[in-house]
């Protein structure tokens, strides 16, 4: 395997090489040359075609033997079945990064002939993007080798695309809109080099003030996830995901062969990331301009200040969801707004400058909220109205913004007809940060916030370990081995149990009788009342058999239920192998509450909490993280399930032992971590105590991997 070269030669190639390069305007090979000499690339161009000649005025290459220099970066436009051999030429010449623009391979079912190339270019040093991708546009050395629009607004916000099509709309629609690109960049099926390392790229890249992604499914999450943390420590990330339904996900696996996932365990994940998830294109576009140009708030007092009442009332409904705070002392607002409303108007936030209200009104309004150091953001709407002159309020706004946009993070909003529409435009197109609807204003600055809140979230510790949470490892080894050698991928439950003791999880007392008397023998050990359970390796559900037995209180019970639970179990499978029956300490009551750990396809080890017990999947009240996570990231997802004050204890009910619970999510995906070959441990139900009285785990389903 050669070295890797370093990604600033995808993003910012001295020397860039069109395989498939075309003079037919129609050929992609063409627009993808064109948009190269067009868009002033500041590097040497290198066109090839087996037929030679003058393509675009450039001097064409029969191949890239020909040419006596090195190439960073080179596109490829010619169609599957000779992608192969136009690989091989290159990465034998030592190209840096091949953007494989061409379609027909994993994502039609030809995975092998993909492996196939990138495997020769890894041998060789060359890395490849995509295939089945538009190419690669770098405002860093004015580069469009992409088949989309020549004319690109260069600016702060860069766009990894999963979809290449969806990729060209973007680079039309941020032109319409007003957004500067500093790259946009598409991975189509991710052969090889994945958004991670393009975000990794990012990052540090200085044009780059805010970050679009747009998702279909992630194939190596526990890669993303510490470059995606790693980035919203820096700037906001904007994701939206597609294949959130289930036809979806069919969809975008035939689309680019995603996996889509569970879109839960996806949501929670980015939340775990600090990323911001939006909901649609236009969504996430208009996100990514407003925190690209916008300076982060000092402080969380917003303000609102409105002609209208009942866009006020929209406004604070909006602040609600986007968890805007709401400044309210109203000694200071009347103190500030005082002098820009009139009587029957007020002060109260929201601040109604009332209807009559002239664009006098509003500068002083604004103005006043500009000036107060206790009000940290603005959001300023207005209804039209027979005193609002567009000419007035178009200098107006854009004056506002140039003299304080750059310190006080401020959103307007404006309602009415052709007038006030052709005034936002305007505005929009002077950059000022005006939305045509109020709970897309109340959202930009919502997401400002969120990405403040990002910035100073306190560090987390996971560099957890199963060893530092005082896991036997040795011991689950050891249990391990032997279901190996039983050729199960499944443990049974005295082994669950013993893996649980070793993980320091409590389960209840229990032994293992073999007949009516040792059953008598073990309850009595244990102490009434105690339940029974049926060990066999042929029966999984163990109460659809008949094989459970619950609350026995004396001899007389234990004996007739073990009995009865041979007879049912017999009847059930009659040629189950049964090795005995458990009996086990009957637990008392307490809060039902589940956690497990597993390999998710996208993410790898994931951990996930919710309430317990046989709704689970009703409820579906639940949260996941990726792992390793600290205790602080284990706490913020147990708070923020919906049955959450259900810990904290409802009428008089005293707080659950929430600590102990942290520490049961960290061991499990600890044992998860370190121990390669299980793929899922789940405790359901985990009874959680009062304070102090910590958990007992009453059933641990755990599950290996298949051997390779
Ligand atoms: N080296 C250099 N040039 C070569 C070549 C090679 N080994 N083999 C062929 N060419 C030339 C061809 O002669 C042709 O040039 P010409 O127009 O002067 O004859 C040019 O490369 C293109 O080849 P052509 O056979 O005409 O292919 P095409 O342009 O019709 O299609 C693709 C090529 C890549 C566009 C097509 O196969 C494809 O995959 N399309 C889908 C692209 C897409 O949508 N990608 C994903 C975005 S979401």
């Amino acid at each position: 395997m050669a070295e890797k070269p370093d990604i600033k030669f995808m993003f910012e190639p001295r020397s860039v090489a069109v395989i498939g390069a075309s003079s037919k305007q129609e050929k992609i090979g063409y627009k993808v040359l064109r948009n190269i000499v067009g868009g002033g690339f500041q590097g040497r161009i290198y066109p090839i075609n087996p037929g030679g000649g003058m393509i675009l005025d450039k001097v064409a290459f029969k191949s890239v033997d020909e040419i006596d220099d090195e190439i960073d970066l080179g596109i490829v436009s010619i169609p599957a079945k000779y992608t192969f051999d136009a690989v091989k030429e290159c990465a034998d010449k030592g190209v840096k990064y091949l953007a494989i623009i061409t379609s027909g391979f994993s994502e039609v079912g030809k995975i092998k002939e993909e492996q196939e190339i990138v495997d020769y270019c890894a041998e060789r040093g060359t890395r490849v993007i995509g295939p089945n991708i538009i190419g690669v546009y770098t405002s860093a050395v004015s580069l469009n080798a992409t088949f989309g629009p020549r004319d690109v607004n260069t600016g702060n916000v860069a766009i990894i695309t999963q979809s290449g099509a969806l990729g060209i709309a973007m680079m039309g629609k941020t032109k319409v809109m007003n957004i500067g690109l500093s790259a946009l960049v598409s991975c189509g099926n991710k052969a090889d080099v994945d958004e991670a390392e393009m975000l990794e790229y990012l990052i540090d890249d200085d044009s780059t003030r805010a970050i679009m992604m747009y998702i279909e499914g992630v194939k190596n999450g526990d890669r993303l996830v510490p470059v995606l943390k790693r980035a919203t420590r820096k700037k906001p990330v904007v994701v939206i995901k597609s294949g959130s339904s289930k036809r979806g996900a069919v969809a975008a696996a035939s689309h680019t062969g995603s996996l889509a996932g569970s879109d839960a365990v996806f949501s929670d994940i980015m939340a775990q990331c600090g990323v911001i998830r939006a909901e649609s294109i236009d969504e996430a576009l208009r996100w990514c301009k407003y925190l690209a140009s916008s300076s982060e708030p000092c402080g969380k007092n917003a303000v609102i200040i409105t002609n209208g009442g009942g866009m006020g009332v929209l406004a604070t409904d909006a602040c609600e969801k986007y968890n805007v705070q709401l400044y309210d002392d109203l000694d200071v607002l009347k103190k500030a707004f005082a002098m820009s409303v009139p009587e029957f108007g007020s002060t109260k936030n929201p601040v109604d400058i009332t209807g009559q209200a002239t664009l006098d009104d509003y500068e002083n309004a604004l103005e006043a909220a500009a000036a107060r150091d206790d009000i940290h953001s603005i959001i300023c709407l207005g209804c039209e109205t027979a005193t609002m002159d567009a000419e007035r309020l178009l200098v107006s706004l854009d004056k506002f913004n140039r003299k304080h946009g750059k310190v006080k993070p401020a959103v307007f909003s404006f309602f009415g007809g052709a007038m006030i529409e052709n005034a936002i435009s305007n505005l929009m197109t002077r950059g000022v940060p005006i939305f045509y609807d109020v709970y897309e204003a109340v959202g930009a600055l919502g997401v400002l916030y969120e990405f403040s809140r990002t910035l100073h979230r306190e560090p987390d510790d996971d560099n957890v370990t199963a060893e530092s949470l005082g896991v036997d490892v040795p011991a689950i080894e050891e249990i391990i081995k032997k279901v190996r050698a039983d050729n199960r991928l499944f443990l049974l439950s005295y082994e669950s149990a013993a893996l649980m003791s070793a993980a320091g999880i409590r389960m209840p007392q229990n032994a293992i009788a073999h007949n009516s008397e040792e059953a008598v023998r073990a309850a009595e050990q244990i102490g009434y009342p105690v339940v029974m359970k049926v060990v066999s390796k042929d029966i999984i559900h163990k109460s659809d058999a008949g094989g459970v037995a619950l609350d026995l209180l004396n001899t007389k019970e234990v004996e007739d239920a073990y009995d009865a639970i041979m007879y049912n179990c017999k009847k059930y499978k009659s040629d189950a192998l049964i090795e005995g029956v458990e009996i086990a300490e009957q637990v008392k009551p307490g809060t039902e509450t589940i956690i497990g750990a597993r390999i998710d396809h996208s993410f790898g080890p994931t951990v996930m909490f919710g309430l317990g017990g046989i709704y689970v999947e009703v409820m579906k009240d639940v949260a996941f993280r990726a792992f390793p996570l600290g205790r602080k990231e284990a706490l913020a997802m147990i708070s923020e399930i919906k049955s959450y004050p259900l810990l904290l204890g409802v009428r008089g009910e005293k707080r659950k032992d929430i600590n102990l619970l942290v520490d049961a999510i960290l061991k499990v995906g600890a044992i998860l971590y370190s121990i390669k070959d299980i793929s899922d441990i789940e405790i359901n139900p985990l009874i959680a105590y009062d304070e102090g009285d910590g958990a007992i785990a009453l059933d641990a389903r755990i599950l290996l991997k298949p051997q390779q």
